[in-house]
């Protein structure tokens, strides 16, 4: 994709945003890696080592989950920030920088906020064992997100400056794990040292049998990841500001999604922190206004979601929800079990089997299928709320051989009288713009139109022009319905698959 193609999709823009507009996994990392050569400064402001991006360059591949995706170009002096809004695990971080060193890639210009808020062992933990819990499951990704930011509201957090300042760090580490130990020892202590022999809780070596946590390990291992980590730690959002004053170029990466976010998503089945673009900006000390445009990201003609949660258009419905729950399934299980689902498969379950091996659909995080829907535009109208009319569609070719994509244009709500402030929401209410209400939304049925599909590979197609009318039909069906301005549109994971809107 040349400079000069991405400079005029662009337009007079300074300050781009990349975010979701779905349950995430929509193809951000491929996007900001895209635009990566045009930006100075790429920084991510919302989320931890919970998301995963992954980007294809020929033939290589490579996850990111805390780092952002512009640090492939850390060679080109472009600039990677890990914002304040951020959850940070140095142990993630001392991770992917051994990836990268591995690889022979460079991060000499990655800057972590000094106030980005600090993940703990205690927060795995309590992740992990709160997810033990079958009751109250949200299938989160283990990374101790949701404690972390609790603990940020709660003011008992601790910040990436700390592990620079050893006494510090003690003071506010023994405070922060005593309110943490009343609740673990509530639970089996055979669960809880289970879950401290995970590596991500630091493989046993913070465990205690007495103290459930050896403070002084954690002390020690924080203090030596801030030996590693204090050259790169910094005042990040001053520094997003000058450069943006400067006229810099500025791509903010979004984590998650809108429907993903605790403030505007389908909340308890959600992260813990806000995944919008305001979020966005602001975790990178910016206003959302300064964002000159923001592309929501959509995956199209179908969509996906890891973990539980409501998902009315869902194919296969709770059959399949089940089974991408069920913990251990992996992408081998399903080629196993399923060696010939076909995205035309008659039977529902098998159909989105055979979609999510199309498009690759098993978690870049935890590896867990993701489950498969059509594309829900009562949730597109409702997320392009926060996010603006400006969208891009991703991951078209995954359906080149289906026969027929449904599109889901309204919801007929089927549950019990359900008080919605004044009104009172009865069996048989069409809904055109979804409610993100947990208990509206688990009784939504899809309301669908069909189209014919186009059934030719479309991913060797690089304009508008190529792409075969049935394609092109359906896109504006979409621009209509959801009064969305489709930008661009993504036929292949590599950056060269991109067909910018003319
Ligand atoms: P993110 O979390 O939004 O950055 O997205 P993920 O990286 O988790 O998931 C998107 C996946 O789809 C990645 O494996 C990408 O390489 C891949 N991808 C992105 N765009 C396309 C596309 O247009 N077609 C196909 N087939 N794959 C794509
Ligand atoms: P990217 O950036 C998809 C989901 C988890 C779970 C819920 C809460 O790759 O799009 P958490 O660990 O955050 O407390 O989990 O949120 N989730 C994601 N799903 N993509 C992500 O990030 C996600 N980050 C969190 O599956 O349902
Ligand atoms: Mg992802």
């Amino acid at each position: 994709m040349s400079g000069e193609a991405i400079k005029k999709f662009l337009g007079n823009a300074t300050t781009v945003a990349v975010v979701c507009n779905q349950w995430g996994d929509t193809g951000k990392g491929k996007f900001v890696d895209l635009l990566s050569g045009w930006a100075d400064v790429i920084a991510r402001g919302t989320g931890g080592a919970n998301a995963g991006h992954t980007i294809r360059i020929g033939d290589r591949q490579h996850i990111f989950h805390l780092i952002p995706s512009g640090i492939l170009r850390d060679t080109e002096g472009k600039i990677n920030v890990i914002g304040s809004g951020t959850a940070f695990d140095p142990r993630a971080a001392c991770e992917e920088l051994a990836v990268l060193e591995k690889a022979g890639l460079s991060y000499g210009n990655l800057r972590i906020a000094h106030n980005a808020r600090l993940v703990l062992p205690q927060h795995v933990v309590l992740d992990r064992v709160r997810e033990s819990n079958a009751g109250g499951r949200v299938g989160t990704t283990g990374r101790g997100i949701g404690p972390v930011y609790a603990d940020h509201y709660a003011r008992v957090g601790l910040f990436v400056n700390d592990m620079l300042n050893p006494e510090v760090f003690a003071r506010k580490l023994k405070q922060n794990l005593r309110e943490k130990l009343t609740i673990l020892r509530n639970y089996d202590p055979e669960v809880v040292r289970r879950v401290l022999e995970h590596p991500h809780a630091g493989g046993g070596r913070f465990w205690n049998k007495e103290a459930i946590f050896d403070t002084a390990a954690i002390m020690e291992a924080y203090r030596e990841y801030g030996a590693r980590l204090r050259v790169m730690v910094a005042d990040t959002d001053s520094m997003v500001r000058t450069m943006r004053e400067q006229g810099k170029h500025i791509l903010l990466e979004g984590a998650q999604g809108n429907l993903l976010s605790v403030d505007i998503g389908t909340y308890p089945y959600v992260t813990s922190s806000d995944a919008s673009v305001r979020a966005l900006a602001q975790g990178v000390g910016l206003r959302e206004r300064d964002v000159d445009l923001a592309l929501g990201i959509v995956k199209a003609f179908y969509m996906t979601r890891v973990g539980e949660g409501p998902f009315p258009t869902e194919i296969g419905g709770a059959e399949s929800a089940a089974w991408c729950n069920t913990s251990g399934i992996t992408k081998a299980t399903e080629e196993e079990q399923f060696p010939d689902a076909d995205v035309n498969d008659a039977v529902p379950f098998r159909q989105g089997v055979g979609i999510r091996r199309a498009g690759a659909e098993y978690g870049a995080t935890t590896g867990r299928p993701r489950r498969v829907g059509w594309l829900d535009l009562p949730l597109l109208r409702y997320s392009k709320h926060y996010t603006g009319q400006e969208v891009v569609l991703t991951k078209l070719d995954v359906l080149d051989a289906c026969k027929e994509i449904k599109i889901c244009t309204a919801y007929e709500y089927g549950g019990p009288d359900y008080q919605f402030g004044a009104e009172t929401l009865r069996a048989g209410k069409k809904l055109e713009v979804a409610v993100p209400d947990t208990e509206v939304m688990a009784h939504c049925a899809p309301v669908y139109a069909a189209f014919p599909g186009w059934c030719i590979p479309i991913r060797s197609m690089r304009s508008h022009r190529e792409l075969p009318k049935q394609l092109l039909d359906i896109i504006r069906f979409v621009e209509r319905e959801a009064d969305v301005h489709v930008r661009a549109v993504s036929v292949g994971p590599d950056r060269e698959e991109t067909i910018f809107a003319g």
